[in-house]
């Protein structure tokens, strides 16, 4: 079943995954404040449950997002975009703890790129296109573009990218590191399901620890990130999960991984 908020459809949990579709096809699926505020509200309730192990997040078959809805923009001042509540679901989204998995196909341009960059693995179908056109606006990225682009493919990827506002495609953004796989689209989501469900057996805090180590790899010295790394490691050794993890592979059965 799908339930339906304004911008957005969520599916039931199932096999530990909760699916967003964003569901504004007539505007492209821009990132208006209702929607990003809907996308946060989502994954801050499914940080909270325990039943959701993985989340994927989509769009239709022709758009991921094409960006902030440019109409909403054009009527913030400076003021306004100083005080704009989308940074704030921006926020919101990036400090989501559990693994977010992107199902692109079609346009993923501006913000809808960089909320592809907030995932933490991204299926791309054939027919995607990434870009960061903000350029032609006389604006910059501004939810990360400039910053995760950089660090994800590059400084001469990530130059083109937000000086020219050209596009790239699926498979040139999988030679860059932005995509992990490239299917056909209409197997996207399938996939992206699929690895979510996977990842939804794996003992959660063990999950958690990865994707927070993980994550601090983009911003901190090596040595630092060494250290959190030996840490959350051994904060492992003190949870059930990996008691039953080496016990099953011991006894040559399928562990039972229960969250403590
Ligand atoms: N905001 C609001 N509406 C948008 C939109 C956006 N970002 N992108 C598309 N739409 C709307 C169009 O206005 C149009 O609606 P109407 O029919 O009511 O006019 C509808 O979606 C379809 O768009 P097009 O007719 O333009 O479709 P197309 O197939 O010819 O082109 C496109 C598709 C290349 C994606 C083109 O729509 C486009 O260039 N969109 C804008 C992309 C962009 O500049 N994104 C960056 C936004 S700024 C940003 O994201 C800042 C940030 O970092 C947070």
């Amino acid at each position: 079943m799908q339930h339906e908020y304004q911008d957005i459809l969520v599916s039931d949990i199932s096999s530990g995954v909760l699916t967003i579709t964003l569901n504004r096809p007539e505007a492209y699926n821009a990132l208006r404040t209702q929607l990003l505020s809907e996308v946060a509200e989502v994954l801050d309730q499914a940080a909270q449950n325990d039943d959701v192990r993985a989340v994927v997040i989509t769009g239709n078959e022709k758009v991921f997002a094409a960006g902030a809805d440019i109409k909403e923009m054009a009527a913030l001042d400076a003021v306004g975009v100083l005080n704009d509540p989308r940074v704030l679901h921006w926020r919101r989204i990036a400090q989501f703890t559990k693994p977010l998995i992107a199902a692109v196909n079609g346009f993923a341009l501006g913000g809808g790129c960089e909320l592809v960059m907030h995932a933490d693995i991204v299926i791309a179908g054939d027919n995607a296109q990434f870009g960061q056109p903000e350029i032609n606006l006389g604006i910059i990225p501004g939810a990360g573009g400039t910053q995760r682009l950089l660090r994800t493919v590059g400084k001469s990827m990530a130059m083109q990218l937000v000086l020219s506002g050209e596009f790239i495609s699926a498979a040139q953004a999988r030679d860059f590191g932005l995509v992990s796989e490239v299917t056909i689209p209409e197997r996207s989501l399938e996939r992206a399901t699929e690895l979510a469900r996977k990842i939804a057996t794996k003992p959660p805090i063990a999950v958690r620890q990865a994707k927070e180590v993980l994550l601090k790899a983009y911003e901190t010295t090596l040595d630092s990130g060494l250290s959190l790394e030996r840490k959350a490691f051994t904060l492992l050794a003190a949870t059930e999960d990996r008691n039953e993890g080496i016990a099953a592979f011991m006894e040559k059965r399928k562990p039972n991984f229960t969250g403590k």
